[in-house]
């Protein structure tokens, strides 16, 4: 019997979808198809891998008195192994002399985070490595575990340099930053948690600017706070550290 043309096509399309069915759901091992056992897999990969870090919480077992001068310091954000490199083998064996962790006293390692950048965030401590008691080692002045300063800086300029500086040699120069900026008494020494006000209204300027004020030291800068600079805020055109602009 002769098959009509069309039946053969046919015959090979139902051919393939079964090889496709059966290879699929008979023939492939599970491991091929399913993630399941990948991730198993992987789990058990992980887990074989060696333990590096210990974890603070472990220090504070044998080495409580740092631990506690830490937490009380201004490094209190930052891990044990941060600075001292994973020591989970030192902990597993304290007598190891050979997994004992270093202690980076060099300069260079506290400048990691402590030199000079202008991208880190405002109010970041940070030092000039070249002129700041340049030769010495860091922590022959400053305990890594609890450094402060001598005292916290009363100035604002102390940790608010470039603004200072700015300001110093502006029309503004005579405003004390608290003119604008009302400061809890905590901000000098725990400085995110208790953030100074910022002026909020035009008000806050006008105050003295206005055509109005009587403020007579502001008497040769007077404007119609009603008009001028229609309605946006007036820092957004006169930079309030330095109000008449880069020169
Ligand atoms: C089971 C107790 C124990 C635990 C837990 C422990 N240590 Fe130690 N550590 C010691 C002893 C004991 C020494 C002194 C060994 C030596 O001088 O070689 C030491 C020495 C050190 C030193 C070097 C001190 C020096 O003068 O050279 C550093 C740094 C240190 N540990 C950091 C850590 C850190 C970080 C952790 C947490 C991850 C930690 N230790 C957890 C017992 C411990
Ligand atoms: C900011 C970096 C830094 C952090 C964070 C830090 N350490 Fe240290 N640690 C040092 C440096 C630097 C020294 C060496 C000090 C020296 O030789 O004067 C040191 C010394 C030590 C010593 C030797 C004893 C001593 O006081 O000289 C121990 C023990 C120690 N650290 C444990 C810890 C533990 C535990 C923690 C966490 C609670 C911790 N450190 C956190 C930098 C750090
Ligand atoms: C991993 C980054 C890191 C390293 C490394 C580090 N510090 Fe710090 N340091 C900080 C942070 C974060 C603060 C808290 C800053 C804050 O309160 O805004 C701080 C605060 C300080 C302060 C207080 C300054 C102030 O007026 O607020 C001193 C001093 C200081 N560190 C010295 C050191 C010395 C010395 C070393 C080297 C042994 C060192 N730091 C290593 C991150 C680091
Ligand atoms: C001879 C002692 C001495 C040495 C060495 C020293 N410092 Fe200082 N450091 C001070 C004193 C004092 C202050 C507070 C007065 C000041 O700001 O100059 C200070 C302030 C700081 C501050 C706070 C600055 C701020 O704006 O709040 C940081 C951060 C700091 N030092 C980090 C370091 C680092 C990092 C090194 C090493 C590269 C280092 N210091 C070396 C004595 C020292
Ligand atoms: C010990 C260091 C330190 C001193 C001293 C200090 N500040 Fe700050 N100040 C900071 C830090 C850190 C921030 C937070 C910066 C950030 O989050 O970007 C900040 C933020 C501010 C802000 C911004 C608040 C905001 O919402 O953005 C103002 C305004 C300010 N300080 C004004 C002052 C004035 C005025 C003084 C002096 C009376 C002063 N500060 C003294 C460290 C200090
Ligand atoms: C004439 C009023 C005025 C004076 C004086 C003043 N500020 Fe400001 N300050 C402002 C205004 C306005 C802003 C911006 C508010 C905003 O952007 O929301 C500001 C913003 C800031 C900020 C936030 C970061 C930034 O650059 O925007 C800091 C920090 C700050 N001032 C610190 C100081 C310090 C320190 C002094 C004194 C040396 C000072 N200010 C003096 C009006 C003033
Ligand atoms: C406590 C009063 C006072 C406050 C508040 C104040 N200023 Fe001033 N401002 C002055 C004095 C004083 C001068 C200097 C006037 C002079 O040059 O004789 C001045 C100068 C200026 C100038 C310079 C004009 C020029 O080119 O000579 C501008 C712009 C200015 N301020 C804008 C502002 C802005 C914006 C604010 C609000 C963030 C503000 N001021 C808040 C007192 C104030
Ligand atoms: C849209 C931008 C803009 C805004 C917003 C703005 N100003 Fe001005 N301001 C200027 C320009 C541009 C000048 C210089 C040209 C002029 O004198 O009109 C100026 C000039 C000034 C002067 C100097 C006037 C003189 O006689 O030398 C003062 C003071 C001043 N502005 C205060 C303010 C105060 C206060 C506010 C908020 C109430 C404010 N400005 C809002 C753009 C603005």
């Amino acid at each position: 019997m002769k098959l009509p043309e069309q039946m053969k096509r046919l015959g090979v399309i139902v051919g393939l979808f079964l090889v496709v069915v059966i290879t699929r759901f008979f023939l492939l091992p599970e491991s091929w198809i399913s993630a399941r056992p990948h991730q198993a897999a992987k789990v058990v990969r992980e887990m074989a891998k060696p333990v590096h870090y210990a974890g603070m919480m472990t220090c504070r077992q044998c080495h409580q008195e740092e631990f506690d001068a830490k937490l009380a310091g201004y490094h209190r954000t930052i891990g044990c192994e941060n600075c001292h490199g994973p020591a989970a083998a030192h902990v597993a064996n304290k007598d190891d002399k050979a997994a004992t962790p270093p202690k980076h006293r060099e300069r260079e390692f506290c400048l990691g985070c402590h030199g000079y950048l202008s991208s880190r965030p405002n109010g970041f401590p940070q030092v000039d490595g070249q002129a700041h008691n340049k030769g010495k080692r860091c922590v022959s002045c400053h305990d890594p575990h609890d450094p402060k300063p001598d005292e916290a800086p009363k100035d604002c300029g102390g940790c608010h340099g470039l603004i200072a500086r700015t300001k110093a040699v502006s029309t503004h120069s005579q405003l004390p930053c608290t003119d604008c900026h009302q400061v809890p008494e905590l901000h000098t020494t725990d400085p995110r948690s208790h953030l100074p006000t910022k002026p909020e209204t035009r008000e806050a300027c006008a105050r003295c600017h206005d055509t109005a004020s009587t403020d007579p030291a502001a008497a040769k800068a007077r404007v119609d706070s009603a008009s001028h600079g229609r309605t946006y805020a007036c820092w957004e055109c006169h930079y309030a550290h330095l109000p008449e602009g880069p020169k």
